[in-house]
């Protein structure tokens, strides 16, 4: 699969558009009338109009690359302006921006079931991989194991770093549909030699947007004497997450996608007992540090040289957000939705969905198989046509197409949606 045919396509472009007006609020993620934010903060907006997305667009990716909330967004130039204002008292003033990435990084930590110090922010979780794929060093003949479900950035990735050892990645099948979780474990399971190293996963997967049985594959991983590196880009926002219950090695999760900060913040968790193994990609001030803080992990990624760490400082905002709008009830009331854009869907294409309709299966985004279709030219069909910002994309020689429900999306969206793919198929 390549980048240009994966679900998180980055050769999306926004072109302009004329069709698919589109109102604000309406039906929304419930069915039952705009959402709105009639909750501890306060408001009284539809959810809609809290985020920066542009009105004339149906914008039904969210997976891509998330999309951040005004009152998050607002923290997060607040933060920058304080940057550019006093860059030395912000960055290098005693302890002061230490203790502030301390503080964030409590706050995700708490969030996603961590301890403060087994968490590092990163710049996105291709960064937090590759941090651990380059830390655990590979002998010829060392095995890496994955599926073919995998995300195209960290399968080079992998592909790069066993070439360069001489190792093998071997990508088992998870084919489709499926109907049980033990097919999952099953096929990935079955690909385990006494060369397996490292077990690598995607908690939800990229292309077929898939929640993997991780706890299961981890617990036999472990028992195996298998190093766990886990792929949790989409989980943080769309998954309740304890990272300690799980007990993977290595875990790196997005805040920018479905938790919606702003872009360029993620984690990467590193278990207390195997940060030894994790080195410093780039080595800065705090390789054998001259002020060492409490944890040599923290100090050897946090300070990479000089950044904008202003959507990392906001992700305690997204956290308030995400708490304050009540957003485990919303994000059910888009799974509803997401299961009704799939109804809609299946009886335009009248073909078989790839997984049981349900929340142990799939979050706030399903993939739909789609007839034979060239996938670029139907995407930008629906873009330039009908409005819509959607992926389609092929895998393992099928056409999907991935639907993102967040919650500013609404009935609207789904029935436009429905009509524009039942027009395009003919
Ligand atoms: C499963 C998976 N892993 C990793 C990534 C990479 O995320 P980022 O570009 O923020 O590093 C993505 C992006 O969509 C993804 O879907």
């Amino acid at each position: 699969m390549t980048g240009r045919e994966t679900a998180d396509d980055r050769g999306t472009t926004a072109g302009d558009t004329t069709a698919g007006s589109k109102t604000a609020g309406g039906t929304t993620a419930d069915g039952r009338g705009t959402i709105t934010g009639d909750t501890a903060a306060g408001g009284t907006k539809p959810l809609r109009e809290l985020f920066l997305l542009r009105d004339d667009v149906v914008f039904l990716n969210h997976g891509s690359f998330g999309a951040c909330p005004q009152p998050v967004f607002a923290v997060y130039q607040n933060l920058q302006r304080e940057l550019e204002s006093e860059p030395v008292d912000f960055l290098a003033r005693e302890r002061t921006f230490p203790a502030r990435m301390q503080q964030a990084r409590a706050r995700l930590a708490a969030f996603v079931g961590a301890q403060r110090d087994e968490l590092v922010f990163v710049p996105n979780a291709t960064t937090g991989l590759n941090v651990v794929a380059r830390s655990l060093l590979l002998e010829p003949g060392d095995e890496v194991l994955t599926s073919d479900h995998e995300y195209g950035a960290l399968d080079r990735t992998w592909h790069y770093l066993c070439g360069q050892a001489g190792a093998r990645y071997v990508r088992r099948p998870v084919p489709l549909p499926l109907e049980s979780s033990d097919q999952i474990v099953a096929a990935i399971w079955s690909g385990v030699t006494d060369r397996t190293r490292i077990l690598f996963l995607s908690h939800i997967t990229s292309p077929t947007a898939l929640i993997f049985p991780v706890a299961d594959l981890v617990r036999r991983a472990h028992e195996a004497g298998i190093v766990t590196v886990i792929d949790g880009a989409h989980v943080p926002g769309q998954l309740d997450l304890d990272l300690t219950a799980l007990g993977a090695d290595f875990y790196a999760g997005n805040c920018h996608k479905w938790l919606m900060a702003p872009k360029g913040a993620a984690f990467l968790y590193a278990r207390t007992d195997v940060q030894h193994l994790i080195k410093p990609l780039i080595v800065s001030w705090g390789w054998q540090s001259d002020d060492p803080g409490p944890s040599r992990f923290v100090d050897e990624q946090e300070w990479t040289g000089t950044r904008d760490p202003a959507a990392q400082l906001a992700v305690p905002a997204a956290i308030d957000f995400f708490t304050q709008y009540e957003w485990p009830a919303v994000r059910e009331r888009c799974h509803t939705l997401l299961r009704e854009a799939r109804t809609a869907l299946t009886d335009v294409t009248k073909l078989t969905p790839i997984c049981p309709a349900s929340s142990d299966w799939f979050g706030q985004m399903h993939t739909l198989p789609l007839p034979d279709v060239e996938p670029l030219e139907f995407q930008r069909e629906l873009r330039k046509r009908f409005a819509i910002e959607i992926p389609v994309f092929r895998f393992n020689d099928r056409s999907y197409l991935r639907v993102s429900i967040q919650g500013y999306n609404t009935e609207q969206d789904v029935a436009i949606l429905a009509r524009a793919v039942r027009e395009l198929l003919g």
